[in-house]
């Protein structure tokens, strides 16, 4: 019998036509009769302070609503994130939104990125952030918490919820803190296990895509963080570090620690892409390449992460992200300090990747 693919997000199609078309795995099942095996993950993991199943969660991204992140939960996912929302509703940037590229370890300094006609382990996101609305997201969190809880796992699947803040151009420092922290204390009214402020976007051209290489302001959002999110882990989402900058990276670290309980890193490499003409897509802008690609960077990072947090005896913890698809790549950011792990590439691609790790675990 032929068991039909497991279904995933759609790249020819538009991000609201995927936000619309949530996959059921009951669906699914119904076409393959097969439930498919969820094999335990020996050890006692926790994901920022709190218990967890497994180590292995969905990155900010792939879990456009609710629909979606109860999907990757029956996945082998136990942290799932919820994709980053804003204080109002936001559009999406125009197809494509994601875009393949055929390259090998990026390091952050290349001139660009080739488009890749074939499907790949990497590819340019293109996004902007789109949002929904407060009033929408919030009962959709709400709602999302309730069916984990249906689920009947324990410990229950983390609903983590990313946030950024939104500001308009002339806005001051004042507006940027303190729209971070309304969407922390929306995402805590609506039921969120966690918050994850993304202080990292390379596809957004205002001072909230660079916050992370803005360590004395980046450390004036935290607190503001901190004060929103109360006993509520708070998570900082961070970009990628060139090797010949990993030291700036001490400063932002020492700014996050007194305030954050984890800091997520790498939110990609950013370059700019080459289409099939040789012409430069996006404007000639800047895009953040996501999966296989940077995985080599993003252990680096982790790695010195790693001894900064040791050497300064702070409390951050640290959890890894960054082109995994395999146990072994789970094992490697483990073993280079990170107490758990979030996919996103290739968790689009393979839905069901998360039950083939626990497998090769
Ligand atoms: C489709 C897609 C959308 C993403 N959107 C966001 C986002 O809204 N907020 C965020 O912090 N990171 C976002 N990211 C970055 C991912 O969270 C993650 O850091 C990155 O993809 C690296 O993980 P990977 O190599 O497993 O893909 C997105 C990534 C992808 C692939």
């Amino acid at each position: 019998m032929n068991v039909p693919a497991l279904p995933s997000y759609d790249i020819r199609q538009t991000y609201d036509w995927n936000y619309r078309r949530p996959p059921s795995l009951v669906e699914w099942m119904e076409g393959s009769g097969k439930v498919p095996e969820r094999r335990e993950m020996p050890g006692s993991w926790t994901f920022a302070g709190l218990p967890v199943a497994s180590p292995l969660g969905i990155a900010a991204g792939p879990l456009l609503n609710g629909a979606w992140c109860r999907y990757y939960a029956q996945l082998g996912f136990d942290v799932l994130t919820y994709k980053t929302v804003r204080s109002r509703q936001w559009e999406c940037y125009p197809l494509p939104n994601l875009t393949p590229v055929d390259c090998g370890q990026l390091a952050g300094d290349e001139p660009g990125v080739s488009a890749s006609t074939e499907s790949a382990s990497s590819w340019a996101v293109s996004f902007g952030m789109p949002s929904q609305s407060p009033s929408i997201w919030q009962e959709d969190v709400q709602a999302t918490k309730e069916s984990f809880r249906e689920l009947g796992r324990k410990p229950q699947p983390l609903l983590s919820v990313s946030v950024v803040a939104t500001v308009a151009p002339g806005a001051v420092e004042a507006d940027l803190v303190d729209d971070y922290a309304k969407c922390a204390r929306l995402a805590i009214a609506a039921g969120a296990d966690c918050v994850e402020a993304n202080f990292s976007c390379p596809n957004v051209s205002t001072c909230d895509g660079d916050l992370y290489l803005q360590p004395a302001l980046a450390g004036r959002v935290a607190a503001a963080l901190r004060a929103a999110t109360g006993d509520v882990p708070l998570l900082v989402k961070v970009g990628h570090f060139r090797d010949d900058r990993l030291e700036d990276a001490a400063e932002l670290l020492r700014q996050l620690a007194p305030q954050a309980t984890a800091v997520v890193t790498t939110n990609s490499v950013a370059s700019r892409v080459r289409g099939a003409n040789g012409e430069w897509m996006f404007s000639g802008q800047r895009r953040g390449i996501c999966g296989a690609a940077t995985r080599e960077a993003s252990l680096r990072q982790v790695e010195f992460f790693r001894r900064w947090v040791d050497r300064a005896g702070a409390a951050l913890r640290i959890i890894g992200v960054g082109g995994i698809s395999t146990a072994a790549h789970v094992r490697s950011y483990l073993d280079a300090g990170a107490e758990a792990v979030q996919l996103a590439t290739a968790a689009m691609q393979q839905p069901d990747i998360g039950l083939r790790i626990r497998d090769q675990w």
